[in-house]
């Protein structure tokens, strides 16, 4: 049986204010691919955009995810533009039911404008547009890649993280 549940999504889909809540729940280990990064390199997510781009990003990220993949009872928060090299994908479900968290482009905006200066993609004059256009072109991505997907535009996290174990144990019961 699979011990490590990752959760996938858009940013500002809640994956790291759930997956914490969620590790804490079924006491199991919170990781997170963004903070990885940032402790290896000693760099902050916008300072690695800047310094080495998109693509020198991509790859510290794939570095992360093989390091991440092996890992025992653990909710794995995932940096939003993971799925986007299938690799990261095909490891993580080594070990992992993975939850898709999705959420509308009003309140994915809403949610990250809470967090101004954290990521530097939607660091852009017209965010709505480009958060639309992201969430469309990714959408097929995320959703090859899930077990589960669950919409938390009109939940807090607590109930999303109570949604993801009551998804969980169904998945388990239907898979086993
Ligand atoms: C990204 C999402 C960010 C971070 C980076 C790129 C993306 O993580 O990995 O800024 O491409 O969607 P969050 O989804 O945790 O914000």
């Amino acid at each position: 049986m699979k011990n490590n549940i990752a959760l996938i999504g858009f940013m500002g889909t809640g994956k790291t204010a759930v997956g914490r809540i969620l590790a804490k729940k079924l006491k199991l280990e919170f990781i997170e691919t963004d903070s990885v990064i940032e402790n290896k390199t000693g760099q902050t997510i916008p300072q690695i955009f800047t310094d080495q781009g998109e693509m020198g990003f991509r790859e510290l990220e794939i570095q992360a995810v093989k390091e991440i993949a092996y890992k025992q009872h653990a909710v794995i928060a995932c940096g939003g533009g993971l799925v986007l090299n299938w690799i990261n994908i095909d490891r993580l479900r080594q070990n992992a039911v993975v939850v898709n968290l999705t959420a509308s482009p009003l309140v994915t905006l809403k949610r990250i404008t809470r967090q101004v200066g954290q990521r530097p993609l939607l660091d852009v004059t017209d965010p709505i547009t480009t958060i639309r256009d992201m969430i469309k072109f990714r959408k097929p991505f995320y959703e090859r890649a899930s077990d589960i997907n669950i919409n938390t535009s009109k939940l807090t996290p607590e109930a999303v993280a109570e949604e993801i174990v009551r998804r969980i144990k169904e998945y388990e019961s239907l898979n086993q």
